[in-house]
């Protein structure tokens, strides 16, 4: 394959990307923004092999085959047996490969540089530098992130005394090794920065608290978009600096509007050390009595709505209930009553978790509405079915300034006529906190699975 031909595939391999993302930015269009993914990645794919054994040989050829091969084996294994839940921590050990694999590329590119021009060496030593720097934060940093969000640590942050000082401290050391390296070739200062950097990439994960986990998942999506930048400059590669690119700035817009959606400070949360932590209640305030109701009475309740909001949380993903609340919505409206979702930008456990439930149990889009748009209807919805979110819905958010959640907008569920709460038990959610919605006198607990629960009504319907 010529070189030029590479380069007009990459050139639509990068459009397809861009189409790829346009379309993921909305439900109506998603699947074909996956579809454009899946084409691009096979072009760019195809393009780069095709070049790769034209301009080296069939071992090459070989390696690369028997590569993917393997790889593509252990990524279709786990893909088959992760849970729903399980998606964050796999996907934060997925960003750690790319960290890693930036960081070989580094050591690749020091070691065998290719020919260089005098004017490129300079250029050359800072890009490998920048590459595993980036590569090694990434990698340590994805690591904790998916110890944490498997549970296998806690995720309290981790405060130690002058933690800004000491990001500020590895920041100008790598600064110092970057200008002896540059200036000598030697291993020396990129060994030393890779330690630092490996060391770095694990403080900054570690110091964010268990509640601002949302914005750390998106914020190593986008490290390891510019990790993967910083490897396709290395390997001269223009089809990966602009993925990589792609990668690390939508990840940092998302980054952004997770740290919105939380009323955090996107500046505080990347520098690390500012999470509230997931820290387990300790509350032993009196909240009052709650009351229990049963799938009888909620369906009727049901019957004489008009309208009706259901906000799902990580609960319904645990129950799989999506299917059941999709029909119990299907049947609600038949029977004329008006029924949407309100959706948490941070519910359940990944950017997007509920709308790709609801979609896959194809409730309608246009039902499907943001926090934003359908807080100011609550006081006029009759019924709100709350399926297993809790954290979401929590008026301390709003109302006790001493509440680890303290100013995260939520879902203003207490403001409707009837709230049922869909949950197990009293215990708190992800952010550790009991939750007062519970223990209003316009709100009722129905107990047990959720998708128990939902199937219970459809039949009392
Ligand atoms: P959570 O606050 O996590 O609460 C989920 C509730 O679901 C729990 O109280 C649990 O109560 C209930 N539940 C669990 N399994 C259930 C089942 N089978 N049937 C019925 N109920 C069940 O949920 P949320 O409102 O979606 O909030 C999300 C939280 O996760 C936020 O704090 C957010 O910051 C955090 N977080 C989000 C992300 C992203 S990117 N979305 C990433 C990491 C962390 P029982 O145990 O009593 O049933």
């Amino acid at each position: 394959m010529s070189s030029t031909l590479v380069q007009a595939s990459y050139l639509v391999a990068a459009l397809l990307f861009v189409f790829s993302l346009a379309g993921l930015s909305r439900h109506e269009s998603a699947r074909a923004g996956n579809t454009y993914g899946v084409i691009g990645m096979a072009i760019a794919l195809v393009a780069t092999i095709a070049y790769a054994v034209q301009s080296s040989s069939w071992t090459g050829f070989g390696l690369i085959v028997a590569a993917m091969v393997v790889g593509g084996a252990i990524g279709v294994h786990r893909a088959l047996r992760v849970e729903m839940t399980g998606m964050p921590q796999l996907i934060a050990m997925l960003h750690s490969f790319v960290g890693l694999a930036a960081v070989l590329v580094g050591y690749n590119s020091f070691l065998r540089p290719g020919p260089l021009s005098a004017a490129m060496e300079n250029i050359h030593a800072v890009e490998v530098f920048l590459g595993v720097f980036i590569g090694a934060v990434t990698l340590t940093g994805s690591i904790v992130a998916f110890l944490k969000l498997s549970a296998r640590i806690s995720s309290k942050p981790l405060m130690l005394p002058g933690r800004h000082l000491l990001n500020l401290l590895v920041l100008v050391l790598s600064a110092g090794l970057l200008v002896w390296f540059v200036a000598s070739g030697s291993a020396v200062p990129l060994l030393l920065m890779t330690a630092l950097a490996l060391l770095f990439g694990w403080h900054l994960v570690a110091s964010i608290g268990g509640g601002d986990m949302p914005v750390v998942v998106s914020m190593l999506n986008s490290y390891s978009g510019w990790a993967a930048a910083a490897a396709g400059f290395m390997l001269g590669n223009d089809l990966l600096i602009v993925v990589g690119a792609l990668v690390g700035s939508s990840g940092a817009f998302l980054s952004y509007v997770m740290c919105r959606a939380m009323n955090r400070s996107f500046i505080s949360v990347i520098a690390g050390g500012f999470g509230s932590g997931a820290t387990a209640a300790t509350d032993d305030e009196d909240y009052g009595e709650h009351r229990e109701t049963n799938a009888e009475d909620v369906a009727d309740l049901l019957r004489e709505a008009s309208s009706v909001v259901i906000t799902p949380g990580y609960g319904m993903a645990v129950a799989q209930a999506q299917y059941p609340v999709a029909d119990l919505t299907h049947r609600l409206r038949a029977r004329g009553i008006e029924v949407r979702f309100g959706i948490h930008p941070v519910a359940g456990r990944l950017p997007g978790h509920m709308n790709v439930l609801l979609a896959e149990a194809k409730v309608p889009y246009d039902i499907v509405l943001e926090m934003d748009e359908i807080n100011a209807d609550f006081p006029q919805t009759d019924v709100v079915l709350v399926i297993g979110a809790n954290d979401t819905v929590n008026p301390a958010a709003e109302e006790d300034p001493t509440s680890p959640i303290a100013g995260m907008p939520v879902l203003e569920v207490w403001n409707a006529k009837d709230v049922i709460v869909f949950k197990r038990s009293m215990a708190p959610g992800y952010a550790g906190v009991q939750n007062p919605l519970f223990f209003r006198d316009n709100s009722q607990m129905l107990f047990g699975d959720a998708k128990d629960r939902v199937d219970d009504i459809i039949k009392a319907l």
